[in-house]
């Protein structure tokens, strides 16, 4: 099996480890790939959303199998774009159509499929410019505080969540009236908060059957004790202690069931994964959102715990054979801390030398935002690498990912030490 991965991150390293430990890997390209997913496969130098670029790649390579990291190309409909083409159209693509992806493209399309197929969501309504007056007397409805969607795609800065009434408003009206967000914000979602606790389940599905994969907790925030700004993801935590048997089985009946059953009613074309935020209300589970591919970090604390062979889990699902596969998980902990660049979220420097990465002997070192110049590791972006590794225990997990974080070396590298610790 030939196989080309879509994508740069840590998320794309986890795949790419995973695909070539597979005996059935007999070749593994990555586009545009970093300096951790070189040591899997050849990268290659073309952007995730040029489809000729693919296109060119999948012929001239002869490309079996297509596994897509991020959301964008499906989004932009990389699924619809090699269905439609006599020389693509029967090489499978891991990921959703561009239907699908709406699931993770637009808010309101995703609350109004839960709403039809009867997920548990939080309360909302949708509305655009011309709605503005409607919008600050729906706001009036609710109780503090307020959760304000972007429609779309916003680079994970379209939510928020504001404790003053008059500041809601205000922030609706730059929204749809100013363009705080561009066209991703030219219909937004109101809906009630949630409060509870926050993680994640992923599902892998064909379109007919699914595998629920591990849950995952992920820390967002720059800061200990979750403060500070919204980051991509500062570590993860796999499984996630409190979503016991008894919880995920609730999740499985009320969330994931009627999800896939509503994908096949919709007569959406979905083989992928699906990443299902949940909040969980006093033990029962709310939807948050969709997004149509894997988390960053969390892949890289969930695909480690995977033990099938990985290419057989994705020609599976693009086969939809996916009820053949006896799923596998190892019951130790994963833990990931992600180490990041000083300064990030907000405005960091590039292009440090990574010392000690020959070291690490108890844990994954995931690249992130890395690439090679003349043989050496050099840091490319805000989250340089994500150090995953298992144990029996939760801490004995976390002590070997921060025993090695403490060996690799940059200049202003950061991380949080408090991952997992809410959870003990
Ligand atoms: P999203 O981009 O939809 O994941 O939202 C970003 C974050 O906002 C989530 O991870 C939650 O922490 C928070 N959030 C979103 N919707 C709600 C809600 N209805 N109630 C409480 N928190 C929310
Ligand atoms: N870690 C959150 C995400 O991948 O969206």
């Amino acid at each position: 099996m030939r196989i080309l991965l879509l994508g740069s991150g840590g998320r794309e390293h986890a795949f790419a480890r995973s695909l070539n430990a597979s005996p059935n890997c007999t070749q593994l390209f990555i586009t545009p790939g970093n300096a951790g997913t070189a040591a899997c496969g050849t990268n290659l130098s073309v952007g995730v959303n040029d489809f000729e670029g693919i296109k060119n790649i999948v012929l001239s390579e002869q490309i079996n199998l297509v596994v897509v990291g991020p959301e964008d190309p499906l989004v932009n409909g990389i699924v619809d774009f090699f269905l439609a083409d006599d020389q693509l159209k029967n090489i499978p693509v891991i990921g959703p159509s561009k239907l699908g992806a709406q699931l993770e493209g637009s808010k309101d399309f995703s609350k109004e499929f839960m709403q039809r197929h009867g997920v548990p969501t939080a309360a909302y309504h949708s509305f655009t410019y011309s709605k503005l007056e409607e919008g600050y007397q729906f706001l009036e409805t609710l109780t503090p505080p307020y959760v304000l969607k972007a429609d779309g795609l916003a680079a994970g800065k379209g939510v928020l969540i504001i404790d003053d009434i008059n500041e809601a408003k205000q922030e609706l009206k730059s929204m749809l009236g100013d363009g705080k967000f561009g066209k991703a914000g030219e219909k937004v979602v109101i809906e009630e908060f949630l409060k509870g606790i926050e993680l994640s389940v992923f599902v892998l599905t064909d379109g007919k059957n699914y595998k629920l994969l591990p849950s995952a907790k992920d820390y967002k925030r720059i800061g200990e004790g979750d403060t500070g700004l919204n980051t991509g993801g500062m570590g993860a935590v796999s499984p996630v202690p409190f979503a016991d048997a008894a919880f995920i089985e609730k999740v499985e009946n009320n969330i994931v069931k009627p999800t896939i059953a509503g994908l096949t009613k919709d007569n959406i074309d979905y083989k992928g994964f699906i990443f299902i935020g949940l909040m969980n209300v006093g033990g029962e589970p709310f939807v948050i959102e969709y997004n149509c591919r894997m988390g960053d970090p969390e892949t890289e604390a969930v695909l480690p715990r995977i033990q099938n062979d990985f290419v057989d889990l994705m020609v599976a699902t693009g086969n939809q054979k996916l009820s053949t596969i006896d799923f596998k998980v190892d019951p130790r902990f994963a833990t990931t801390v992600v180490m990041v660049s000083g300064g990030y979220p907000g405005n960091y420097e590039k292009g440090f030398e990574v010392k000690g990465l020959d070291k690490p002997t108890e844990s994954i070192v995931f690249h992130s935002g890395t690439s090679l110049t003349n043989g050496q590791v050099i840091t490319n972006g805000g989250r340089v690498f994500a150090v995953t590794s298992l144990d029996e225990t939760m801490q004995g997990a976390l002590n070997k990912s921060y025993r090695t974080a403490h060996q690799i070396n940059f200049d202003y590298a950061y991380y949080r030490k408090d991952i997992g610790q809410d959870l003990m």
